[in-house]
């Protein structure tokens, strides 16, 4: 289902849609070039065609039974970028772990700004209250785009990755999600935040 389209910063048209099947050869390809490029997320080895198709089954079979939140970004016929949110279970329910990725060659266009965005308007209409996300500190960029919409730093795992010979702290971060919020208002995340920051 395709959700909203907008205009990259290179404009490129960007579609915003629903994850689906056919997407499979993309998505190992996203995967894939994360992994080749050592991309700081908790990758370490390639996938095969196998190992994604039963990640993207499992993926749609979740989004079906409303246990996640999935978001593609498709530029010229191709996904580059994927947003999720796994909801949590029981007293969890009202909380979300987010998790995205844009390809290399596609970033720093505003694209994973806006699926965060869709991803937290779609949290917030499904009644989530709260989002969390991991980051490796090292981070920078993912920390700027969850910092300008809103997210704080709530812990630190010191060395908590270990990545090509060095200790990295692991960090997370959160956000209050508002059902008053405008939701394409980046500044707005933080407009009554509560969530306590890291002193
Ligand atoms: C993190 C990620 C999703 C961001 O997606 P994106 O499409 O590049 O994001 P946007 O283009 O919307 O925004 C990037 C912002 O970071 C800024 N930026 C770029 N490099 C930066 C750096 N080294 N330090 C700080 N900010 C940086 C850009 O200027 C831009 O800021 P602006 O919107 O205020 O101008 C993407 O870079 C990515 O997928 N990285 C690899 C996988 C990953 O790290 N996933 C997150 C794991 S927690």
């Amino acid at each position: 289902m395709e959700l909203r389209r907008f205009r990259a910063r290179d404009g490129r048209e960007v579609i915003l849609r629903s994850p689906r099947w056919s997407d499979l050869d993309d998505m190992l390809e996203l995967v894939n070039s994360l992994v080749e490029e050592g991309a700081e997320v908790n990758l370490c080895e390639p996938y095969n065609r196998e190992d994604e198709a039963d990640w993207l089954a499992e993926l749609l079979a979740s989004v079906e039974k409303g246990d996640r939140i999935s978001v593609v970004a498709e530029v010229e016929g191709h996904v580059i970028g994927h947003v999720e949110v796994r909801i949590g279970r029981c007293y969890e329910g009202h909380t979300g772990v987010l998790g995205i990725a844009v390809k290399r060659g596609y970033r720093d266009l505003g694209i994973g700004t806006e699926l965060m965005k869709e991803a937290e308007q779609q949290a917030r209409g499904r009644g989530l209250k709260l989002i969390t996300l991991e980051v490796f500190a090292t981070n920078s960029r993912a920390i700027h785009v969850y910092e300008k919409l809103g997210y704080r730093v709530i812990g630190r795992v010191p060395k908590g990755i270990y990545k090509d010979g060095r200790y990295i702290d692991r960090i997370l971060m959160a956000k209050e999600l508002h059902s008053d919020e405008a939701c394409d208002h980046p500044s707005s995340g933080d407009a009554g935040m509560k969530v306590s920051s890291e002193s």
